[in-house]
């Protein structure tokens, strides 16, 4: 961690509270949201407000996750869903962690080559528009599983400010009003029926989802099952074979939420807890944190030519690995203690000097190439008990396959693009896939999301998470070094500017008009391949870390409608 910078003491009383945390010098920092007892933040201030009303109202933590995640399915339906899976990490006040995979799953009628034609082509779209591009969804199974697991309030008390939010409706934003109009080519393109989404929304105006309410009115009153096995089921597998999907209700009725071992590992003082196989986040980061770490990037500055370079060599690296080695683990054995050893990651980053770039051909792992979509959401919660959470859920892109069920009220996933739909062909993400992510039935396609706990001291520090695609597990790891390394607040850290590098293609994307030209010559001269796209949003973090008085910083990202609600 940086030596030399300044502390702001007692400037403010707020910074009273931060004495041993470095700031950045020279400037009063950028806090977010800073609450003493609890916090939810989220894509939606409608959904953070959800949450914390339940957590207000004595619940837990896994009570607000309930809570949050079907809020976002209402109030976010660009990535909030009832229609898509995801991932949650926690760690209890006690101490004690854990993981939930809500991942999607092949239908069981998937064929490894369903999206190729008769020459063995990629077909394109046939993976991520429409019905057939729909894994088996894992929302509803995973928010169960957490409440019976873990929740201690009634389900009605959860379900009822939800249920409230569908009935009166939610107003649109500006990004929203944006997003939608957008979409709406593709909308027009897959749907055989209008859709709510159709019309003309403005900023300001209201959208109220009376069929999603009455979907999530069953599913209160008949449990988990209602969507598994019930009216509900037989209406989306209806509604999927209509359209050409291949789901059954026999995909449905096996699907299951699994409980599995997170990924932890070590950086400096930080002990980082993250999602495993079938996500690449914790691996992958665990990878390039760990490759970083000898190059004390405090001795450096944010953003600087060789943070950039030390993190970019790192990232190529873990994410040449990524694509060979990753997938579902119920399928693979993936070697993952070897991946994050510290030899072999010593190895892996001895041929990297900052004399020069190392070109990613010269990587003998993965001919191939996979992508994923930015349009994921994550939510950060911690209660007035000292639990916490990170949870990343998705349809994948932006409204999934684009194919939304009038009958029902949601639109469904496109996640059958992140396997690897041909081994050596990039996805929408750009990422390229092989064996270990091709496709069979009932496997889980690999992910990038990074749900992520931080403990410092042996005490929880930081919940953190974002969409992204294939920059999720970038974006998080430089906010976890914007906060530890150089020393800003939750909110500078998610704020700040950000780059990615998958290995394939070989180039550092960098957000538009945040680096210096300078830099970016710099870096070219040096052999870099920068991309630097008007439109490129590197991920929306959201994140809660604890202040030195024990109170709760949130940084809801300045790039989204993300909003930090906490008392
Ligand atoms: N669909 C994005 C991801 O799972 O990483």
């Amino acid at each position: 961690m940086k030596s030399y910078r300044i502390y702001f003491l007692a400037i403010l009383g707020l910074l009273a509270s931060c004495k041993n945390n470095p700031e950045p010098e020279n400037e009063a920092p950028n806090y977010g949201l800073i609450a003493k007892n609890a916090m939810v933040v989220s894509a939606r201030k409608e959904a953070s407000q959800i949450g914390v009303a339940i957590l207000k109202q004595g619940g837990n933590v896994f009570d607000a996750m309930v809570a949050t995640h079907l809020a976002l399915a209402v109030a976010y339906p660009y990535a909030g869903n009832l229609g898509g899976g995801g991932f949650m990490v926690y760690r209890k006040a006690n101490g004690e962690i854990g993981s939930l995979d809500f991942r999607e799953k092949a239908p069981l009628r998937a064929t490894r080559d369903m999206y190729l034609d008769d020459n063995g082509e990629v077909i394109p779209n046939k993976s991520w528009l429409g019905a057939l591009a729909t894994g088996v969804p894992g929302s509803v199974a995973g928010i169960f599983e957490v409440h019976e697991k873990l929740g201690s309030l009634p389900l009605e008390t959860i379900f009822e400010p939800i249920l409230s939010l569908a009935h009166k409706g939610v107003v649109v934003t500006e990004k929203q009003a944006k997003t939608i109009k957008e979409y709406q080519p593709l909308f027009h393109e897959v749907n055989l029926n209008t859709i709510p989404f159709d019309k003309n929304w403005k900023a300001g105006d209201t959208i109220k989802y009376p069929v999603l309410a009455s979907t999530l009115e069953r599913i209160l009153e008949f449990g988990k099952d209602e969507f598994y096995k019930g009216e509900t089921a037989k209406k989306l597998v209806g509604f999927i074979q209509n359209n050409g999907g291949i789901i059954t209700l026999k995909d449905l009725e096996k699907y299951e939420a699994k409980w599995r071992k997170p990924i932890t590992f070590t950086y400096d003082d930080l002990n980082i807890i993250s999602m495993g196989p079938p996500s690449s986040g914790g691996v992958c980061m665990a990878q390039i944190l760990k490759m970083v770490e000898p190059f004390h990037l405090d001795e450096n500055d944010h953003n600087s030519l060789r943070t950039i370079q030390a993190v970019v060599e790192a990232e190529r690296r873990a994410y040449a690995d990524r694509s060979f080695y990753l997938g579902d683990p119920d399928f693979n054995k993936i070697p993952i203690e070897t991946l994050i050893n510290d030899k072999y990651l010593t190895g892996r980053m001895s041929d990297f000097s900052f004399e020069k770039a190392t070109p990613s051909s010269e990587f003998s792992h993965g001919n191939i190439e996979v992508i994923e979509s930015n349009e994921t959401t994550h939510y950060s919660i911690v209660d007035q008990f000292g639990n916490a959470i990170a949870v990343t859920t998705t349809l994948n892109g932006a409204y999934g396959s684009k194919l939304y069920c009038p009958e029902l009220g949601f639109f469904l996933n496109n996640e059958m693009d992140d396997f690897s739909s041909k081994p050596g062909v990039p996805n929408m993400f750009g990422l390229i896939g092989a064996e270990a992510n091709s496709i069979a039935p009932e496997k889980r396609m690999l992910s990038s999301m990074t749900p992520t706990i931080v403990e410092k001291n042996g005490e929880f520090f930081m919940s953190l998470g974002t969409p992204g695609g294939a920059t999720i597990i970038t974006s998080v790891l430089q906010t976890i070094l914007n906060v530890h390394e150089f020393g800003m607040t939750m909110q500078e850290a998610v704020d700040a500017p950000r780059f990615h590098h998958q290995w394939l293609p070989d180039e550092v994307v960098m957000e538009p008009n945040s680096f210096d030209t300078s830099l970016i010559e710099q870096l070219k001269t040096l052999g870099y391949n920068v991309r630097e796209g008007e439109s490129i949003i590197l991920g929306k973090v959201d994140g809660i870390r604890v202040l030195n008085d024990k109170s709760y910083e949130g940084g809801a990202d300045r790039r989204g409608d993300d909003t930090a609600i906490g008392f």
